[in-house]
């Protein structure tokens, strides 16, 4: 009986390693579809205001870890219907004001400041796990897309950009209700955008690792597992791939689509130019 037991936990185990391996081969043989400019033109002031939705969850901690790090910020908004001690710290520090939002689908509230902002980093969002289909579309793709018509009934001049944290698996054309309803999201904010000075991009990431505030054993475990096929990323690593893809105002149009190598590459771009100073 010991012995049937012990093999049955070597073949799961064994087969975990297999899934491990198959999945860094595939990241690494496919993810990484932009190469990035050497020299490229940055915009200092690209990124003066930044706004920051989802900012009390896993991924919006690092989205605003960063922005608030970032030497070239100047204000970061964080609006949101509950605070979080990051948000807490940025306030106490006179970086972050802290805008409590009910509302979603309507910014008539925060009118005062959309015309102001540059950078939009979002990452409000809910799973599809256990959410019917009314309150996903809800959250994941009206809300998005009422902030970006409120934000371009107040302002058009570049710079401007707009970040959407999908997920990997995004497709409009997919199979899965989620992954449409994402991709829908991503075509609508850049339809949007056109003729303006807003450029959209949406991040298709996979496991995106919360901040070193909020992460434990078993996701550093997991990021060292995956970073090989570049399957995961941090959150605040995200966040500086975003400052970096918004500063270079002249390269990615409105529109594109970053995977997860290459918001690794963009923000290991970042992390150089902002140690260069
Ligand atoms: N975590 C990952 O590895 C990963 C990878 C790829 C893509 N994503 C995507 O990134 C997004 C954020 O993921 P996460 O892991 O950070 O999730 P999370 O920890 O659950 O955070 C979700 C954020 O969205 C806000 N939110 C959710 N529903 C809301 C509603 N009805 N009204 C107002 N605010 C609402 C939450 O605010 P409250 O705190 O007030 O609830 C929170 O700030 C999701 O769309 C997810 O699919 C995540």
């Amino acid at each position: 009986m010991g012995k049937i037991i012990k093999i049955s936990a070597l073949s799961l185990v064994g087969l975990f390693a297999l899934l491990v391996v198959a999945l860094d081969i595939w990241g690494f043989a496919t993810l990484g579809s932009i190469t990035l400019e050497s020299n490229p033109a940055i915009d200092e002031d690209a990124n003066k205001v930044v706004m920051v939705f989802g900012a009390t969850g896993s991924v919006g901690d690092g989205l605003l870890k960063a922005a608030v790090e970032d030497p070239n910020v100047d204000k970061v908004y964080a609006i949101t219907r509950r605070t979080s001690p990051r948000i807490e710290a940025g306030v106490a520090s006179g970086k972050v004001v802290l805008r409590m939002h009910k509302d979603f689908t309507d910014y008539a509230s925060v009118s005062d400041i959309l015309g102001q902002t540059n950078t939009v980093m979002w990452s409000l969002g809910t799973t599809s796990i256990g959410v019917d289909d009314a309150t996903y579309t809800l959250v994941n793709v009206d809300f998005p897309v009422a902030f970006v018509t409120a934000w371009l009934a107040a302002r058009r001049d570049a710079p401007m950009s707009f970040h959407y944290v999908a997920g990997m698996g995004t497709d409009a054309n997919g199979d899965q209700q989620w992954a449409r309803e994402k991709g829908r999201t991503e075509n609508e904010v850049a339809y949007l955008a056109q003729d303006s000075g807003l450029r959209t991009f949406s991040y298709r990431s996979a496991f995106v690792r919360p901040t070193s505030e909020q992460a434990g054993t078993l996701h550093y475990f997991l990021e060292a597992l995956l970073r090989p096929g570049s399957l995961v990323i941090s959150a605040k690593e995200l966040g500086e791939a975003m400052l970096e893809i918004s500063a270079r105002t002249t390269t990615l149009k409105n529109g594109a689509l970053i995977d997860n190598a290459d918001s690794i590459a963009y923000a290991k771009a970042y992390e150089e130019r902002i140690d260069k100073r």
